[in-house]
């Protein structure tokens, strides 16, 4: 669907390249992962995809074909959902809502997405006094108006309760059921780990790693098989290699004479990757 080859990319004035030469696509139908620490480049390098900051070096393709050789019916194709809100505030959600699909020749009803993201009772009310996560919703909102093929989303549940995100993440994994394809930007591994079919992980400007979760969490994570079980008064660890432990007779015997606390594998999880890929850590 898209691919990027090479790319580079300096903002007038920055003696720094932002974007220090990256390469990678992503397919029809996929959701891409493009994740990475604060300020490194995850945003500028969305708003270089969707031609919102121009100048880049190296190649950027669409469908086969140069994104430059576009002209402005791309956005057709394309919803966007801006890391900060792209509202008018002193308009109601219903105007802002009215006002993007009017713009597009393929606008999408208004009434089930806002049903379905409960902001429909506040349709009326102006941006001005919506919360943080409304107005996050209402943005989420705006990036479908034009019954997009391809979403960029930056940071899409960021603001939102666990009852809202929940409901963002369904729509966004049914849009990639209906053969829509997202690049996605978020500090939410566990979104991540639930969403997304393969992940890129930026730092310094380059591609770190690129992958699906399933394969970097084997390829990051260990071997081996935690054991916590009851011995008299004390709880004894014992860490068994996965590799041997078909002919390892006393896991064997512990699983079945002894009173269990805890098993578990080895497996990592995508915080502990982006923190060993990129050398930072996500809490701080
Ligand atoms: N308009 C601008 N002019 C100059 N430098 C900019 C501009 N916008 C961003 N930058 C710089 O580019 C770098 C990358 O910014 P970007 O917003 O792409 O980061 P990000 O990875 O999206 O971070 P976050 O996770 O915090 O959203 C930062 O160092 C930032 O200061
Ligand atoms: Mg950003």
């Amino acid at each position: 669907m898209f691919k990027v080859c090479d790319l580079r990319f300096r903002y007038p004035g920055n003696k720094e390249y932002t974007i220090k030469g990256m390469s990678f696509e992503f397919d029809k139908g996929e959701i891409f992962g493009f994740l990475g620490p604060s300020g490194m480049g995850k945003s500028t390098t969305q708003k270089l995809i969707i031609r919102i900051l121009r100048n880049y070096q190296g190649e950027i393709f669409y469908k086969g074909k140069d994104l430059k050789s576009y002209d402005k019916s791309i956005y057709n194709d394309i919803g966007v959902g801006f890391e900060m809100p792209v509202l008018f505030t002193k308009l109601t959600a219903m105007e802002n809502l009215k006002f993007y699909r009017d713009l597009y020749p393929d606008g999408a009803k208004i009434k089930p997405i806002l049903e379905r993201l409960g902001l429909w009772e506040d349709r009326n009310k102006r941006v001005a006094a919506f919360s943080k996560g409304m107005k996050s919703r209402l943005n989420f909102a705006r990036a479908l108006i034009n019954n997009p093929n391809v979403l960029f989303l930056d940071e899409p549940t960021s603001g939102l309760d666990p009852t809202n995100a929940r409901i963002v993440k369904d729509m966004i994994a049914e849009f990639r059921h209906n053969g829509g394809t997202v690049f996605l930007t978020t500090h939410m591994m566990h979104d991540v780990d639930e969403l997304c079919d393969r992940v890129a992980f930026i730092a310094d400007g380059k591609i770190r790693e690129i992958s699906s979760p399933k394969d970097l969490k084997l390829r990051y994570g260990k071997r081996e098989i935690r054991l916590e079980y009851k011995d008299q008064d004390s709880v004894v660890k014992e860490v068994f290699n996965i590799d041997t432990i078909k002919e390892n007779a006393e896991f064997f015997n512990i699983l079945r004479t002894k009173d269990l606390v805890t098993i578990h594998s080895g497996e990592t999880t995508l915080d502990e990757i982006f923190i060993k890929v990129t050398g930072v850590r996500t809490d701080e």
